[in-house]
């Protein structure tokens, strides 16, 4: 038996839908910037439970749109190591100063802790990622301290659509939340991102800022310092319709989820990360922790070779802070809990149509592999 990491599922009625919506683009030579763009902003909002979403090409420019705006040039952001790249890029790419903090182990977030020891008069931001999907259930302290010591929370929610903690859903806590439709995504446009927000103000400056910093879309005058962020239409196409199954994905990645959690109960030298019982998560992974001194690159090679199951990208596999790029920096900092964390955990395959037989082969694979 075959199991693959991840699985795109698009069915027959989405992708009839998705064709006749880039048929009449190509028709009308409405491109970019057009009905599709907004029919997925108008439908994502309600998904972000915020009064705004704003289209864009991708979750990196989502991102390093809002530090724009929020003018974080020369000041500090505080982000998590154990994120993806683009996180800390974004904020380089705008101008900012990058402080890479250690993260919670039981939430692989940020805490007040981590926030009140490593901030400064220089902190203009911070940026909580909800990695896999899951939401810490401390959001709501580090909103209201973010909110009163006037530094900006931003949420860069690219795993988290459709993800809640107290019902509230990811992208409606902080000052602005960032998502992307990478097809690796719980849903996908191809490419992708969504600025979601309550600001009225960070809706006009990022329309702005995703047209070159245009002062208006007809006239050639630039007053920000924008870049070509904006989503096509034929994306928009794609992502408005896939838009419309991710409450039954996440029902299914829920259900796929409860079952692992059930049958790894019989597997030796693995845990499960926690999800708070307020979140709902996404599950966009189910992340496990291996024992120490399990080698895990061997593990995944014996579970492709010998069982045909593939695992997902972990995340991450390696901390921010080590990357090459950023070792003439950061090198010298060491984040011993996301730096054991990263190495120490895999994440199990979860995919539309997911049978119980392919769940049932993973877990004995895995129970095989670790006795
Ligand atoms: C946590 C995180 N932030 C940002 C991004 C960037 O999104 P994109 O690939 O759409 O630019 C990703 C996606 O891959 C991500 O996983």
């Amino acid at each position: 038996m075959k199991i693959p990491s991840a699985k795109i599922v698009f069915n027959e009625q989405d992708k009839q839908e998705i064709l006749k919506s880039i048929e009449e683009s190509l028709t009308t030579g409405q491109l970019t910037l057009g009905k599709n763009g907004a029919a997925f902003e108008e439908e994502f909002k309600k998904t972000s439970g915020t009064q705004y979403a704003v289209a864009v090409n991708s979750g990196t420019s989502a991102l390093e749109i809002i530090l724009r705006i929020l003018h974080i040039q020369g000041k500090e952001v505080l982000i998590p190591t154990n994120t993806f790249f683009a996180t800390p890029t974004a904020v380089q790419h705008a101008q900012g100063i990058v402080k890479f903090v250690d993260m919670d182990p039981v939430t692989l977030s940020f805490n007040m802790d981590i926030l009140t020891q490593n901030m400064s008069k220089k902190t203009a931001a911070i940026i909580i990622v909800h990695i896999g999907g899951n939401i810490t259930p401390d959001i709501h302290e580090l909103v209201n301290f973010c909110n009163e010591s006037g530094i900006a929370l931003i949420e860069d929610a690219a795993h988290a659509h459709g993800s809640t903690l107290d019902g509230q859903p990811a992208g409606s806590f902080g000052i602005a939340g960032a998502f992307s439709f990478y097809p690796t995504k719980v849903i996908t446009a191809g490419e992708g991102g969504m600025i979601t927000t309550n600001d009225p103000k960070i809706v006009e400056e990022a329309k702005k800022y995703r047209d070159q910093g245009k002062a208006s879309f007809l006239e050639n005058k630039h007053d920000r310092l924008g870049y070509n962020w904006r989503m096509s239409e034929l994306h928009a196409a794609v992502g408005k319709v896939h838009l419309r199954r991710l409450p039954g994905f996440i029902k299914e990645r829920q259900s796929i989820a409860a079952k692992y959690t059930e049958g790894l109960k019989r597997v030796h030298k693995i845990r499960p990360v926690t999800v708070d019982s307020r979140c709902q998560t996404n599950y966009y992974k189910y992340i496990v922790v291996l024992e120490k001194g399990i080698n895990r690159a061997q593990l995944k090679k014996d579970l492709r070779e010998k069982y045909g199951v593939s695992l997902s990208g972990e995340v991450y596999e390696l901390p921010c802070h080590l990357q090459p790029v950023f070792q003439n920096g950061y090198k010298k900092e060491s984040f011993s809990i996301a730096e054991d964390f990263c190495q120490r955990h895999v994440c199990l395959p979860v995919y539309q149509g997911m049978t119980d037989e392919e769940v049932n082969h993973v877990l004995s694979a895995l129970e095989a592999e670790l006795k």
